[in-house]
């Protein structure tokens, strides 16, 4: 069965065909990062503007790229939430006229399930049950996946999402944007014990999690510093940084692993292609006898095909919408 899928929640337009939920034949993404770069983050309005410009054509190239036909495609798979307004509508509303000229089935996805099933695209042996902590620019979410399609979140953040936090440091150290690739560069060559930075708990609440504290802990240490003309070293507090981010996901997602016996840990989203997490992650689950699928860098970040394989699996579970399907800022991944 053949998905063309579609992803357009935040600064990445992307439209692909996936086959099976499984076989990428086509993963076309146009990043907005640089029209955005210029104002420190994403700008809403400019975002969906782009996507309206771009989307077909990406539809095309990717069609073209696989080989196929349009009467090929057996359902369209669109993420539909959460993410900004403005831009997931111009995703929904291309789908739905897509699967309606087509006359084939659409397909609801959420945005953390797709990327999710980033994974069942990496790793071809990969089934449910297992945890999976996501951890997006939006998200950070420890996560029960009992099947395909039926999940229960254990735990999230309070506050910021842990992609956010990266994006917040960056911006206060001058690193631009997005922030979590540069402040990765930068504490490779950084001394992560040289700030003590906080790992907040939430009380009652074990697999929750909040970052604000975190960021402004960082904020101010960098305000102290520019006020006292104290030179701060950007590497150390980034390290120090990662470390503490690490800490805070590390041993919540592991716990869950233990608590759930599955003996499977999956990590999803941007924020899963930081170099420290990975690291920490594996050592985790090698020391615990848990078996890590972390997916490759090109499927951390946004894009079409994840949608592409959960779409296969939501709609072998009969989830499909009608032409009245909206676009959501948020939604629960479990609803
Ligand atoms: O999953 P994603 O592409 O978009 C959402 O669905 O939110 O995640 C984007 C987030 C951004 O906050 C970005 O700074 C962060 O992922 N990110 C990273 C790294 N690469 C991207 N954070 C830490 N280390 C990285 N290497």
């Amino acid at each position: 069965m053949i998905l063309l899928s579609v992803e357009s929640t935040c600064d990445e337009t992307a439209v692909a065909l996936v086959e099976d939920g499984r076989r990428v034949l086509s993963d076309q993404i146009f990043s907005q990062a640089d029209l955005h770069a210029v104002y420190g983050g994403v700008v809403p309005e400019i975002a969906s503007r782009s996507h309206v410009e771009v989307i077909y054509q990406l539809a095309d190239r990717a069609i073209a790229e696989a080989g196929l036909r349009k009467r090929d495609i057996d359902a369209v798979a669109v993420s539909y939430a959460p993410g900004l307004i403005g831009a997931v509508l111009v995703g929904v509303s291309f789908a739905k006229s897509v699967a309606s000229a087509l006359g084939v089935p659409l397909v609801p996805v959420h945005h953390i399930r797709g990327h999710m099933a980033a994974n069942y695209l990496a790793y071809p042996g990969l089934e449910p049950p297992y945890v999976c902590l996501a951890i997006s620019g939006g998200n950070s979410l420890i996560v029960d996946v009992r099947d395909y399609t039926e999940m229960r979140v254990l735990g999230a953040t309070r506050d910021d999402a842990a992609g956010e936090c990266f994006d917040k440091v960056a911006r206060v150290l001058g690193l631009g944007y997005p922030g979590g690739k540069p402040v990765d560069a930068l504490a490779r060559t950084g001394r992560d014990d040289a700030f003590t930075l906080p790992v907040a708990q939430v009380e009652g609440r074990p697999y929750d999690m909040s970052f604000s504290g975190l960021k402004t802990a960082v904020i101010n240490l960098v305000h102290k510093a520019a006020q006292t003309g104290t030179e701060l070293d950007r590497a150390d507090l980034c390290a120090s940084f990662e470390k503490a981010v690490s800490e805070a996901l590390v041993p919540r997602a592991m716990a869950a692993v233990r608590e759930l016996g599955y003996g499977k840990l999956v990590a999803a989203g941007g924020v899963a292609a930081n170099t420290r997490v990975r690291a920490d992650l594996e050592a985790a689950a090698a020391q615990a006898g848990v078996r890590l699928y972390v997916p490759p860098l090109r499927l951390c970040g946004d894009n079409a095909a994840m949608v592409g394989a959960q779409g296969y699996y939501e709609l072998l579970a009969g989830h499909t919408a009608n032409s009245d399907l909206n676009a959501y800022a948020s939604r629960e991944l479990d609803a």
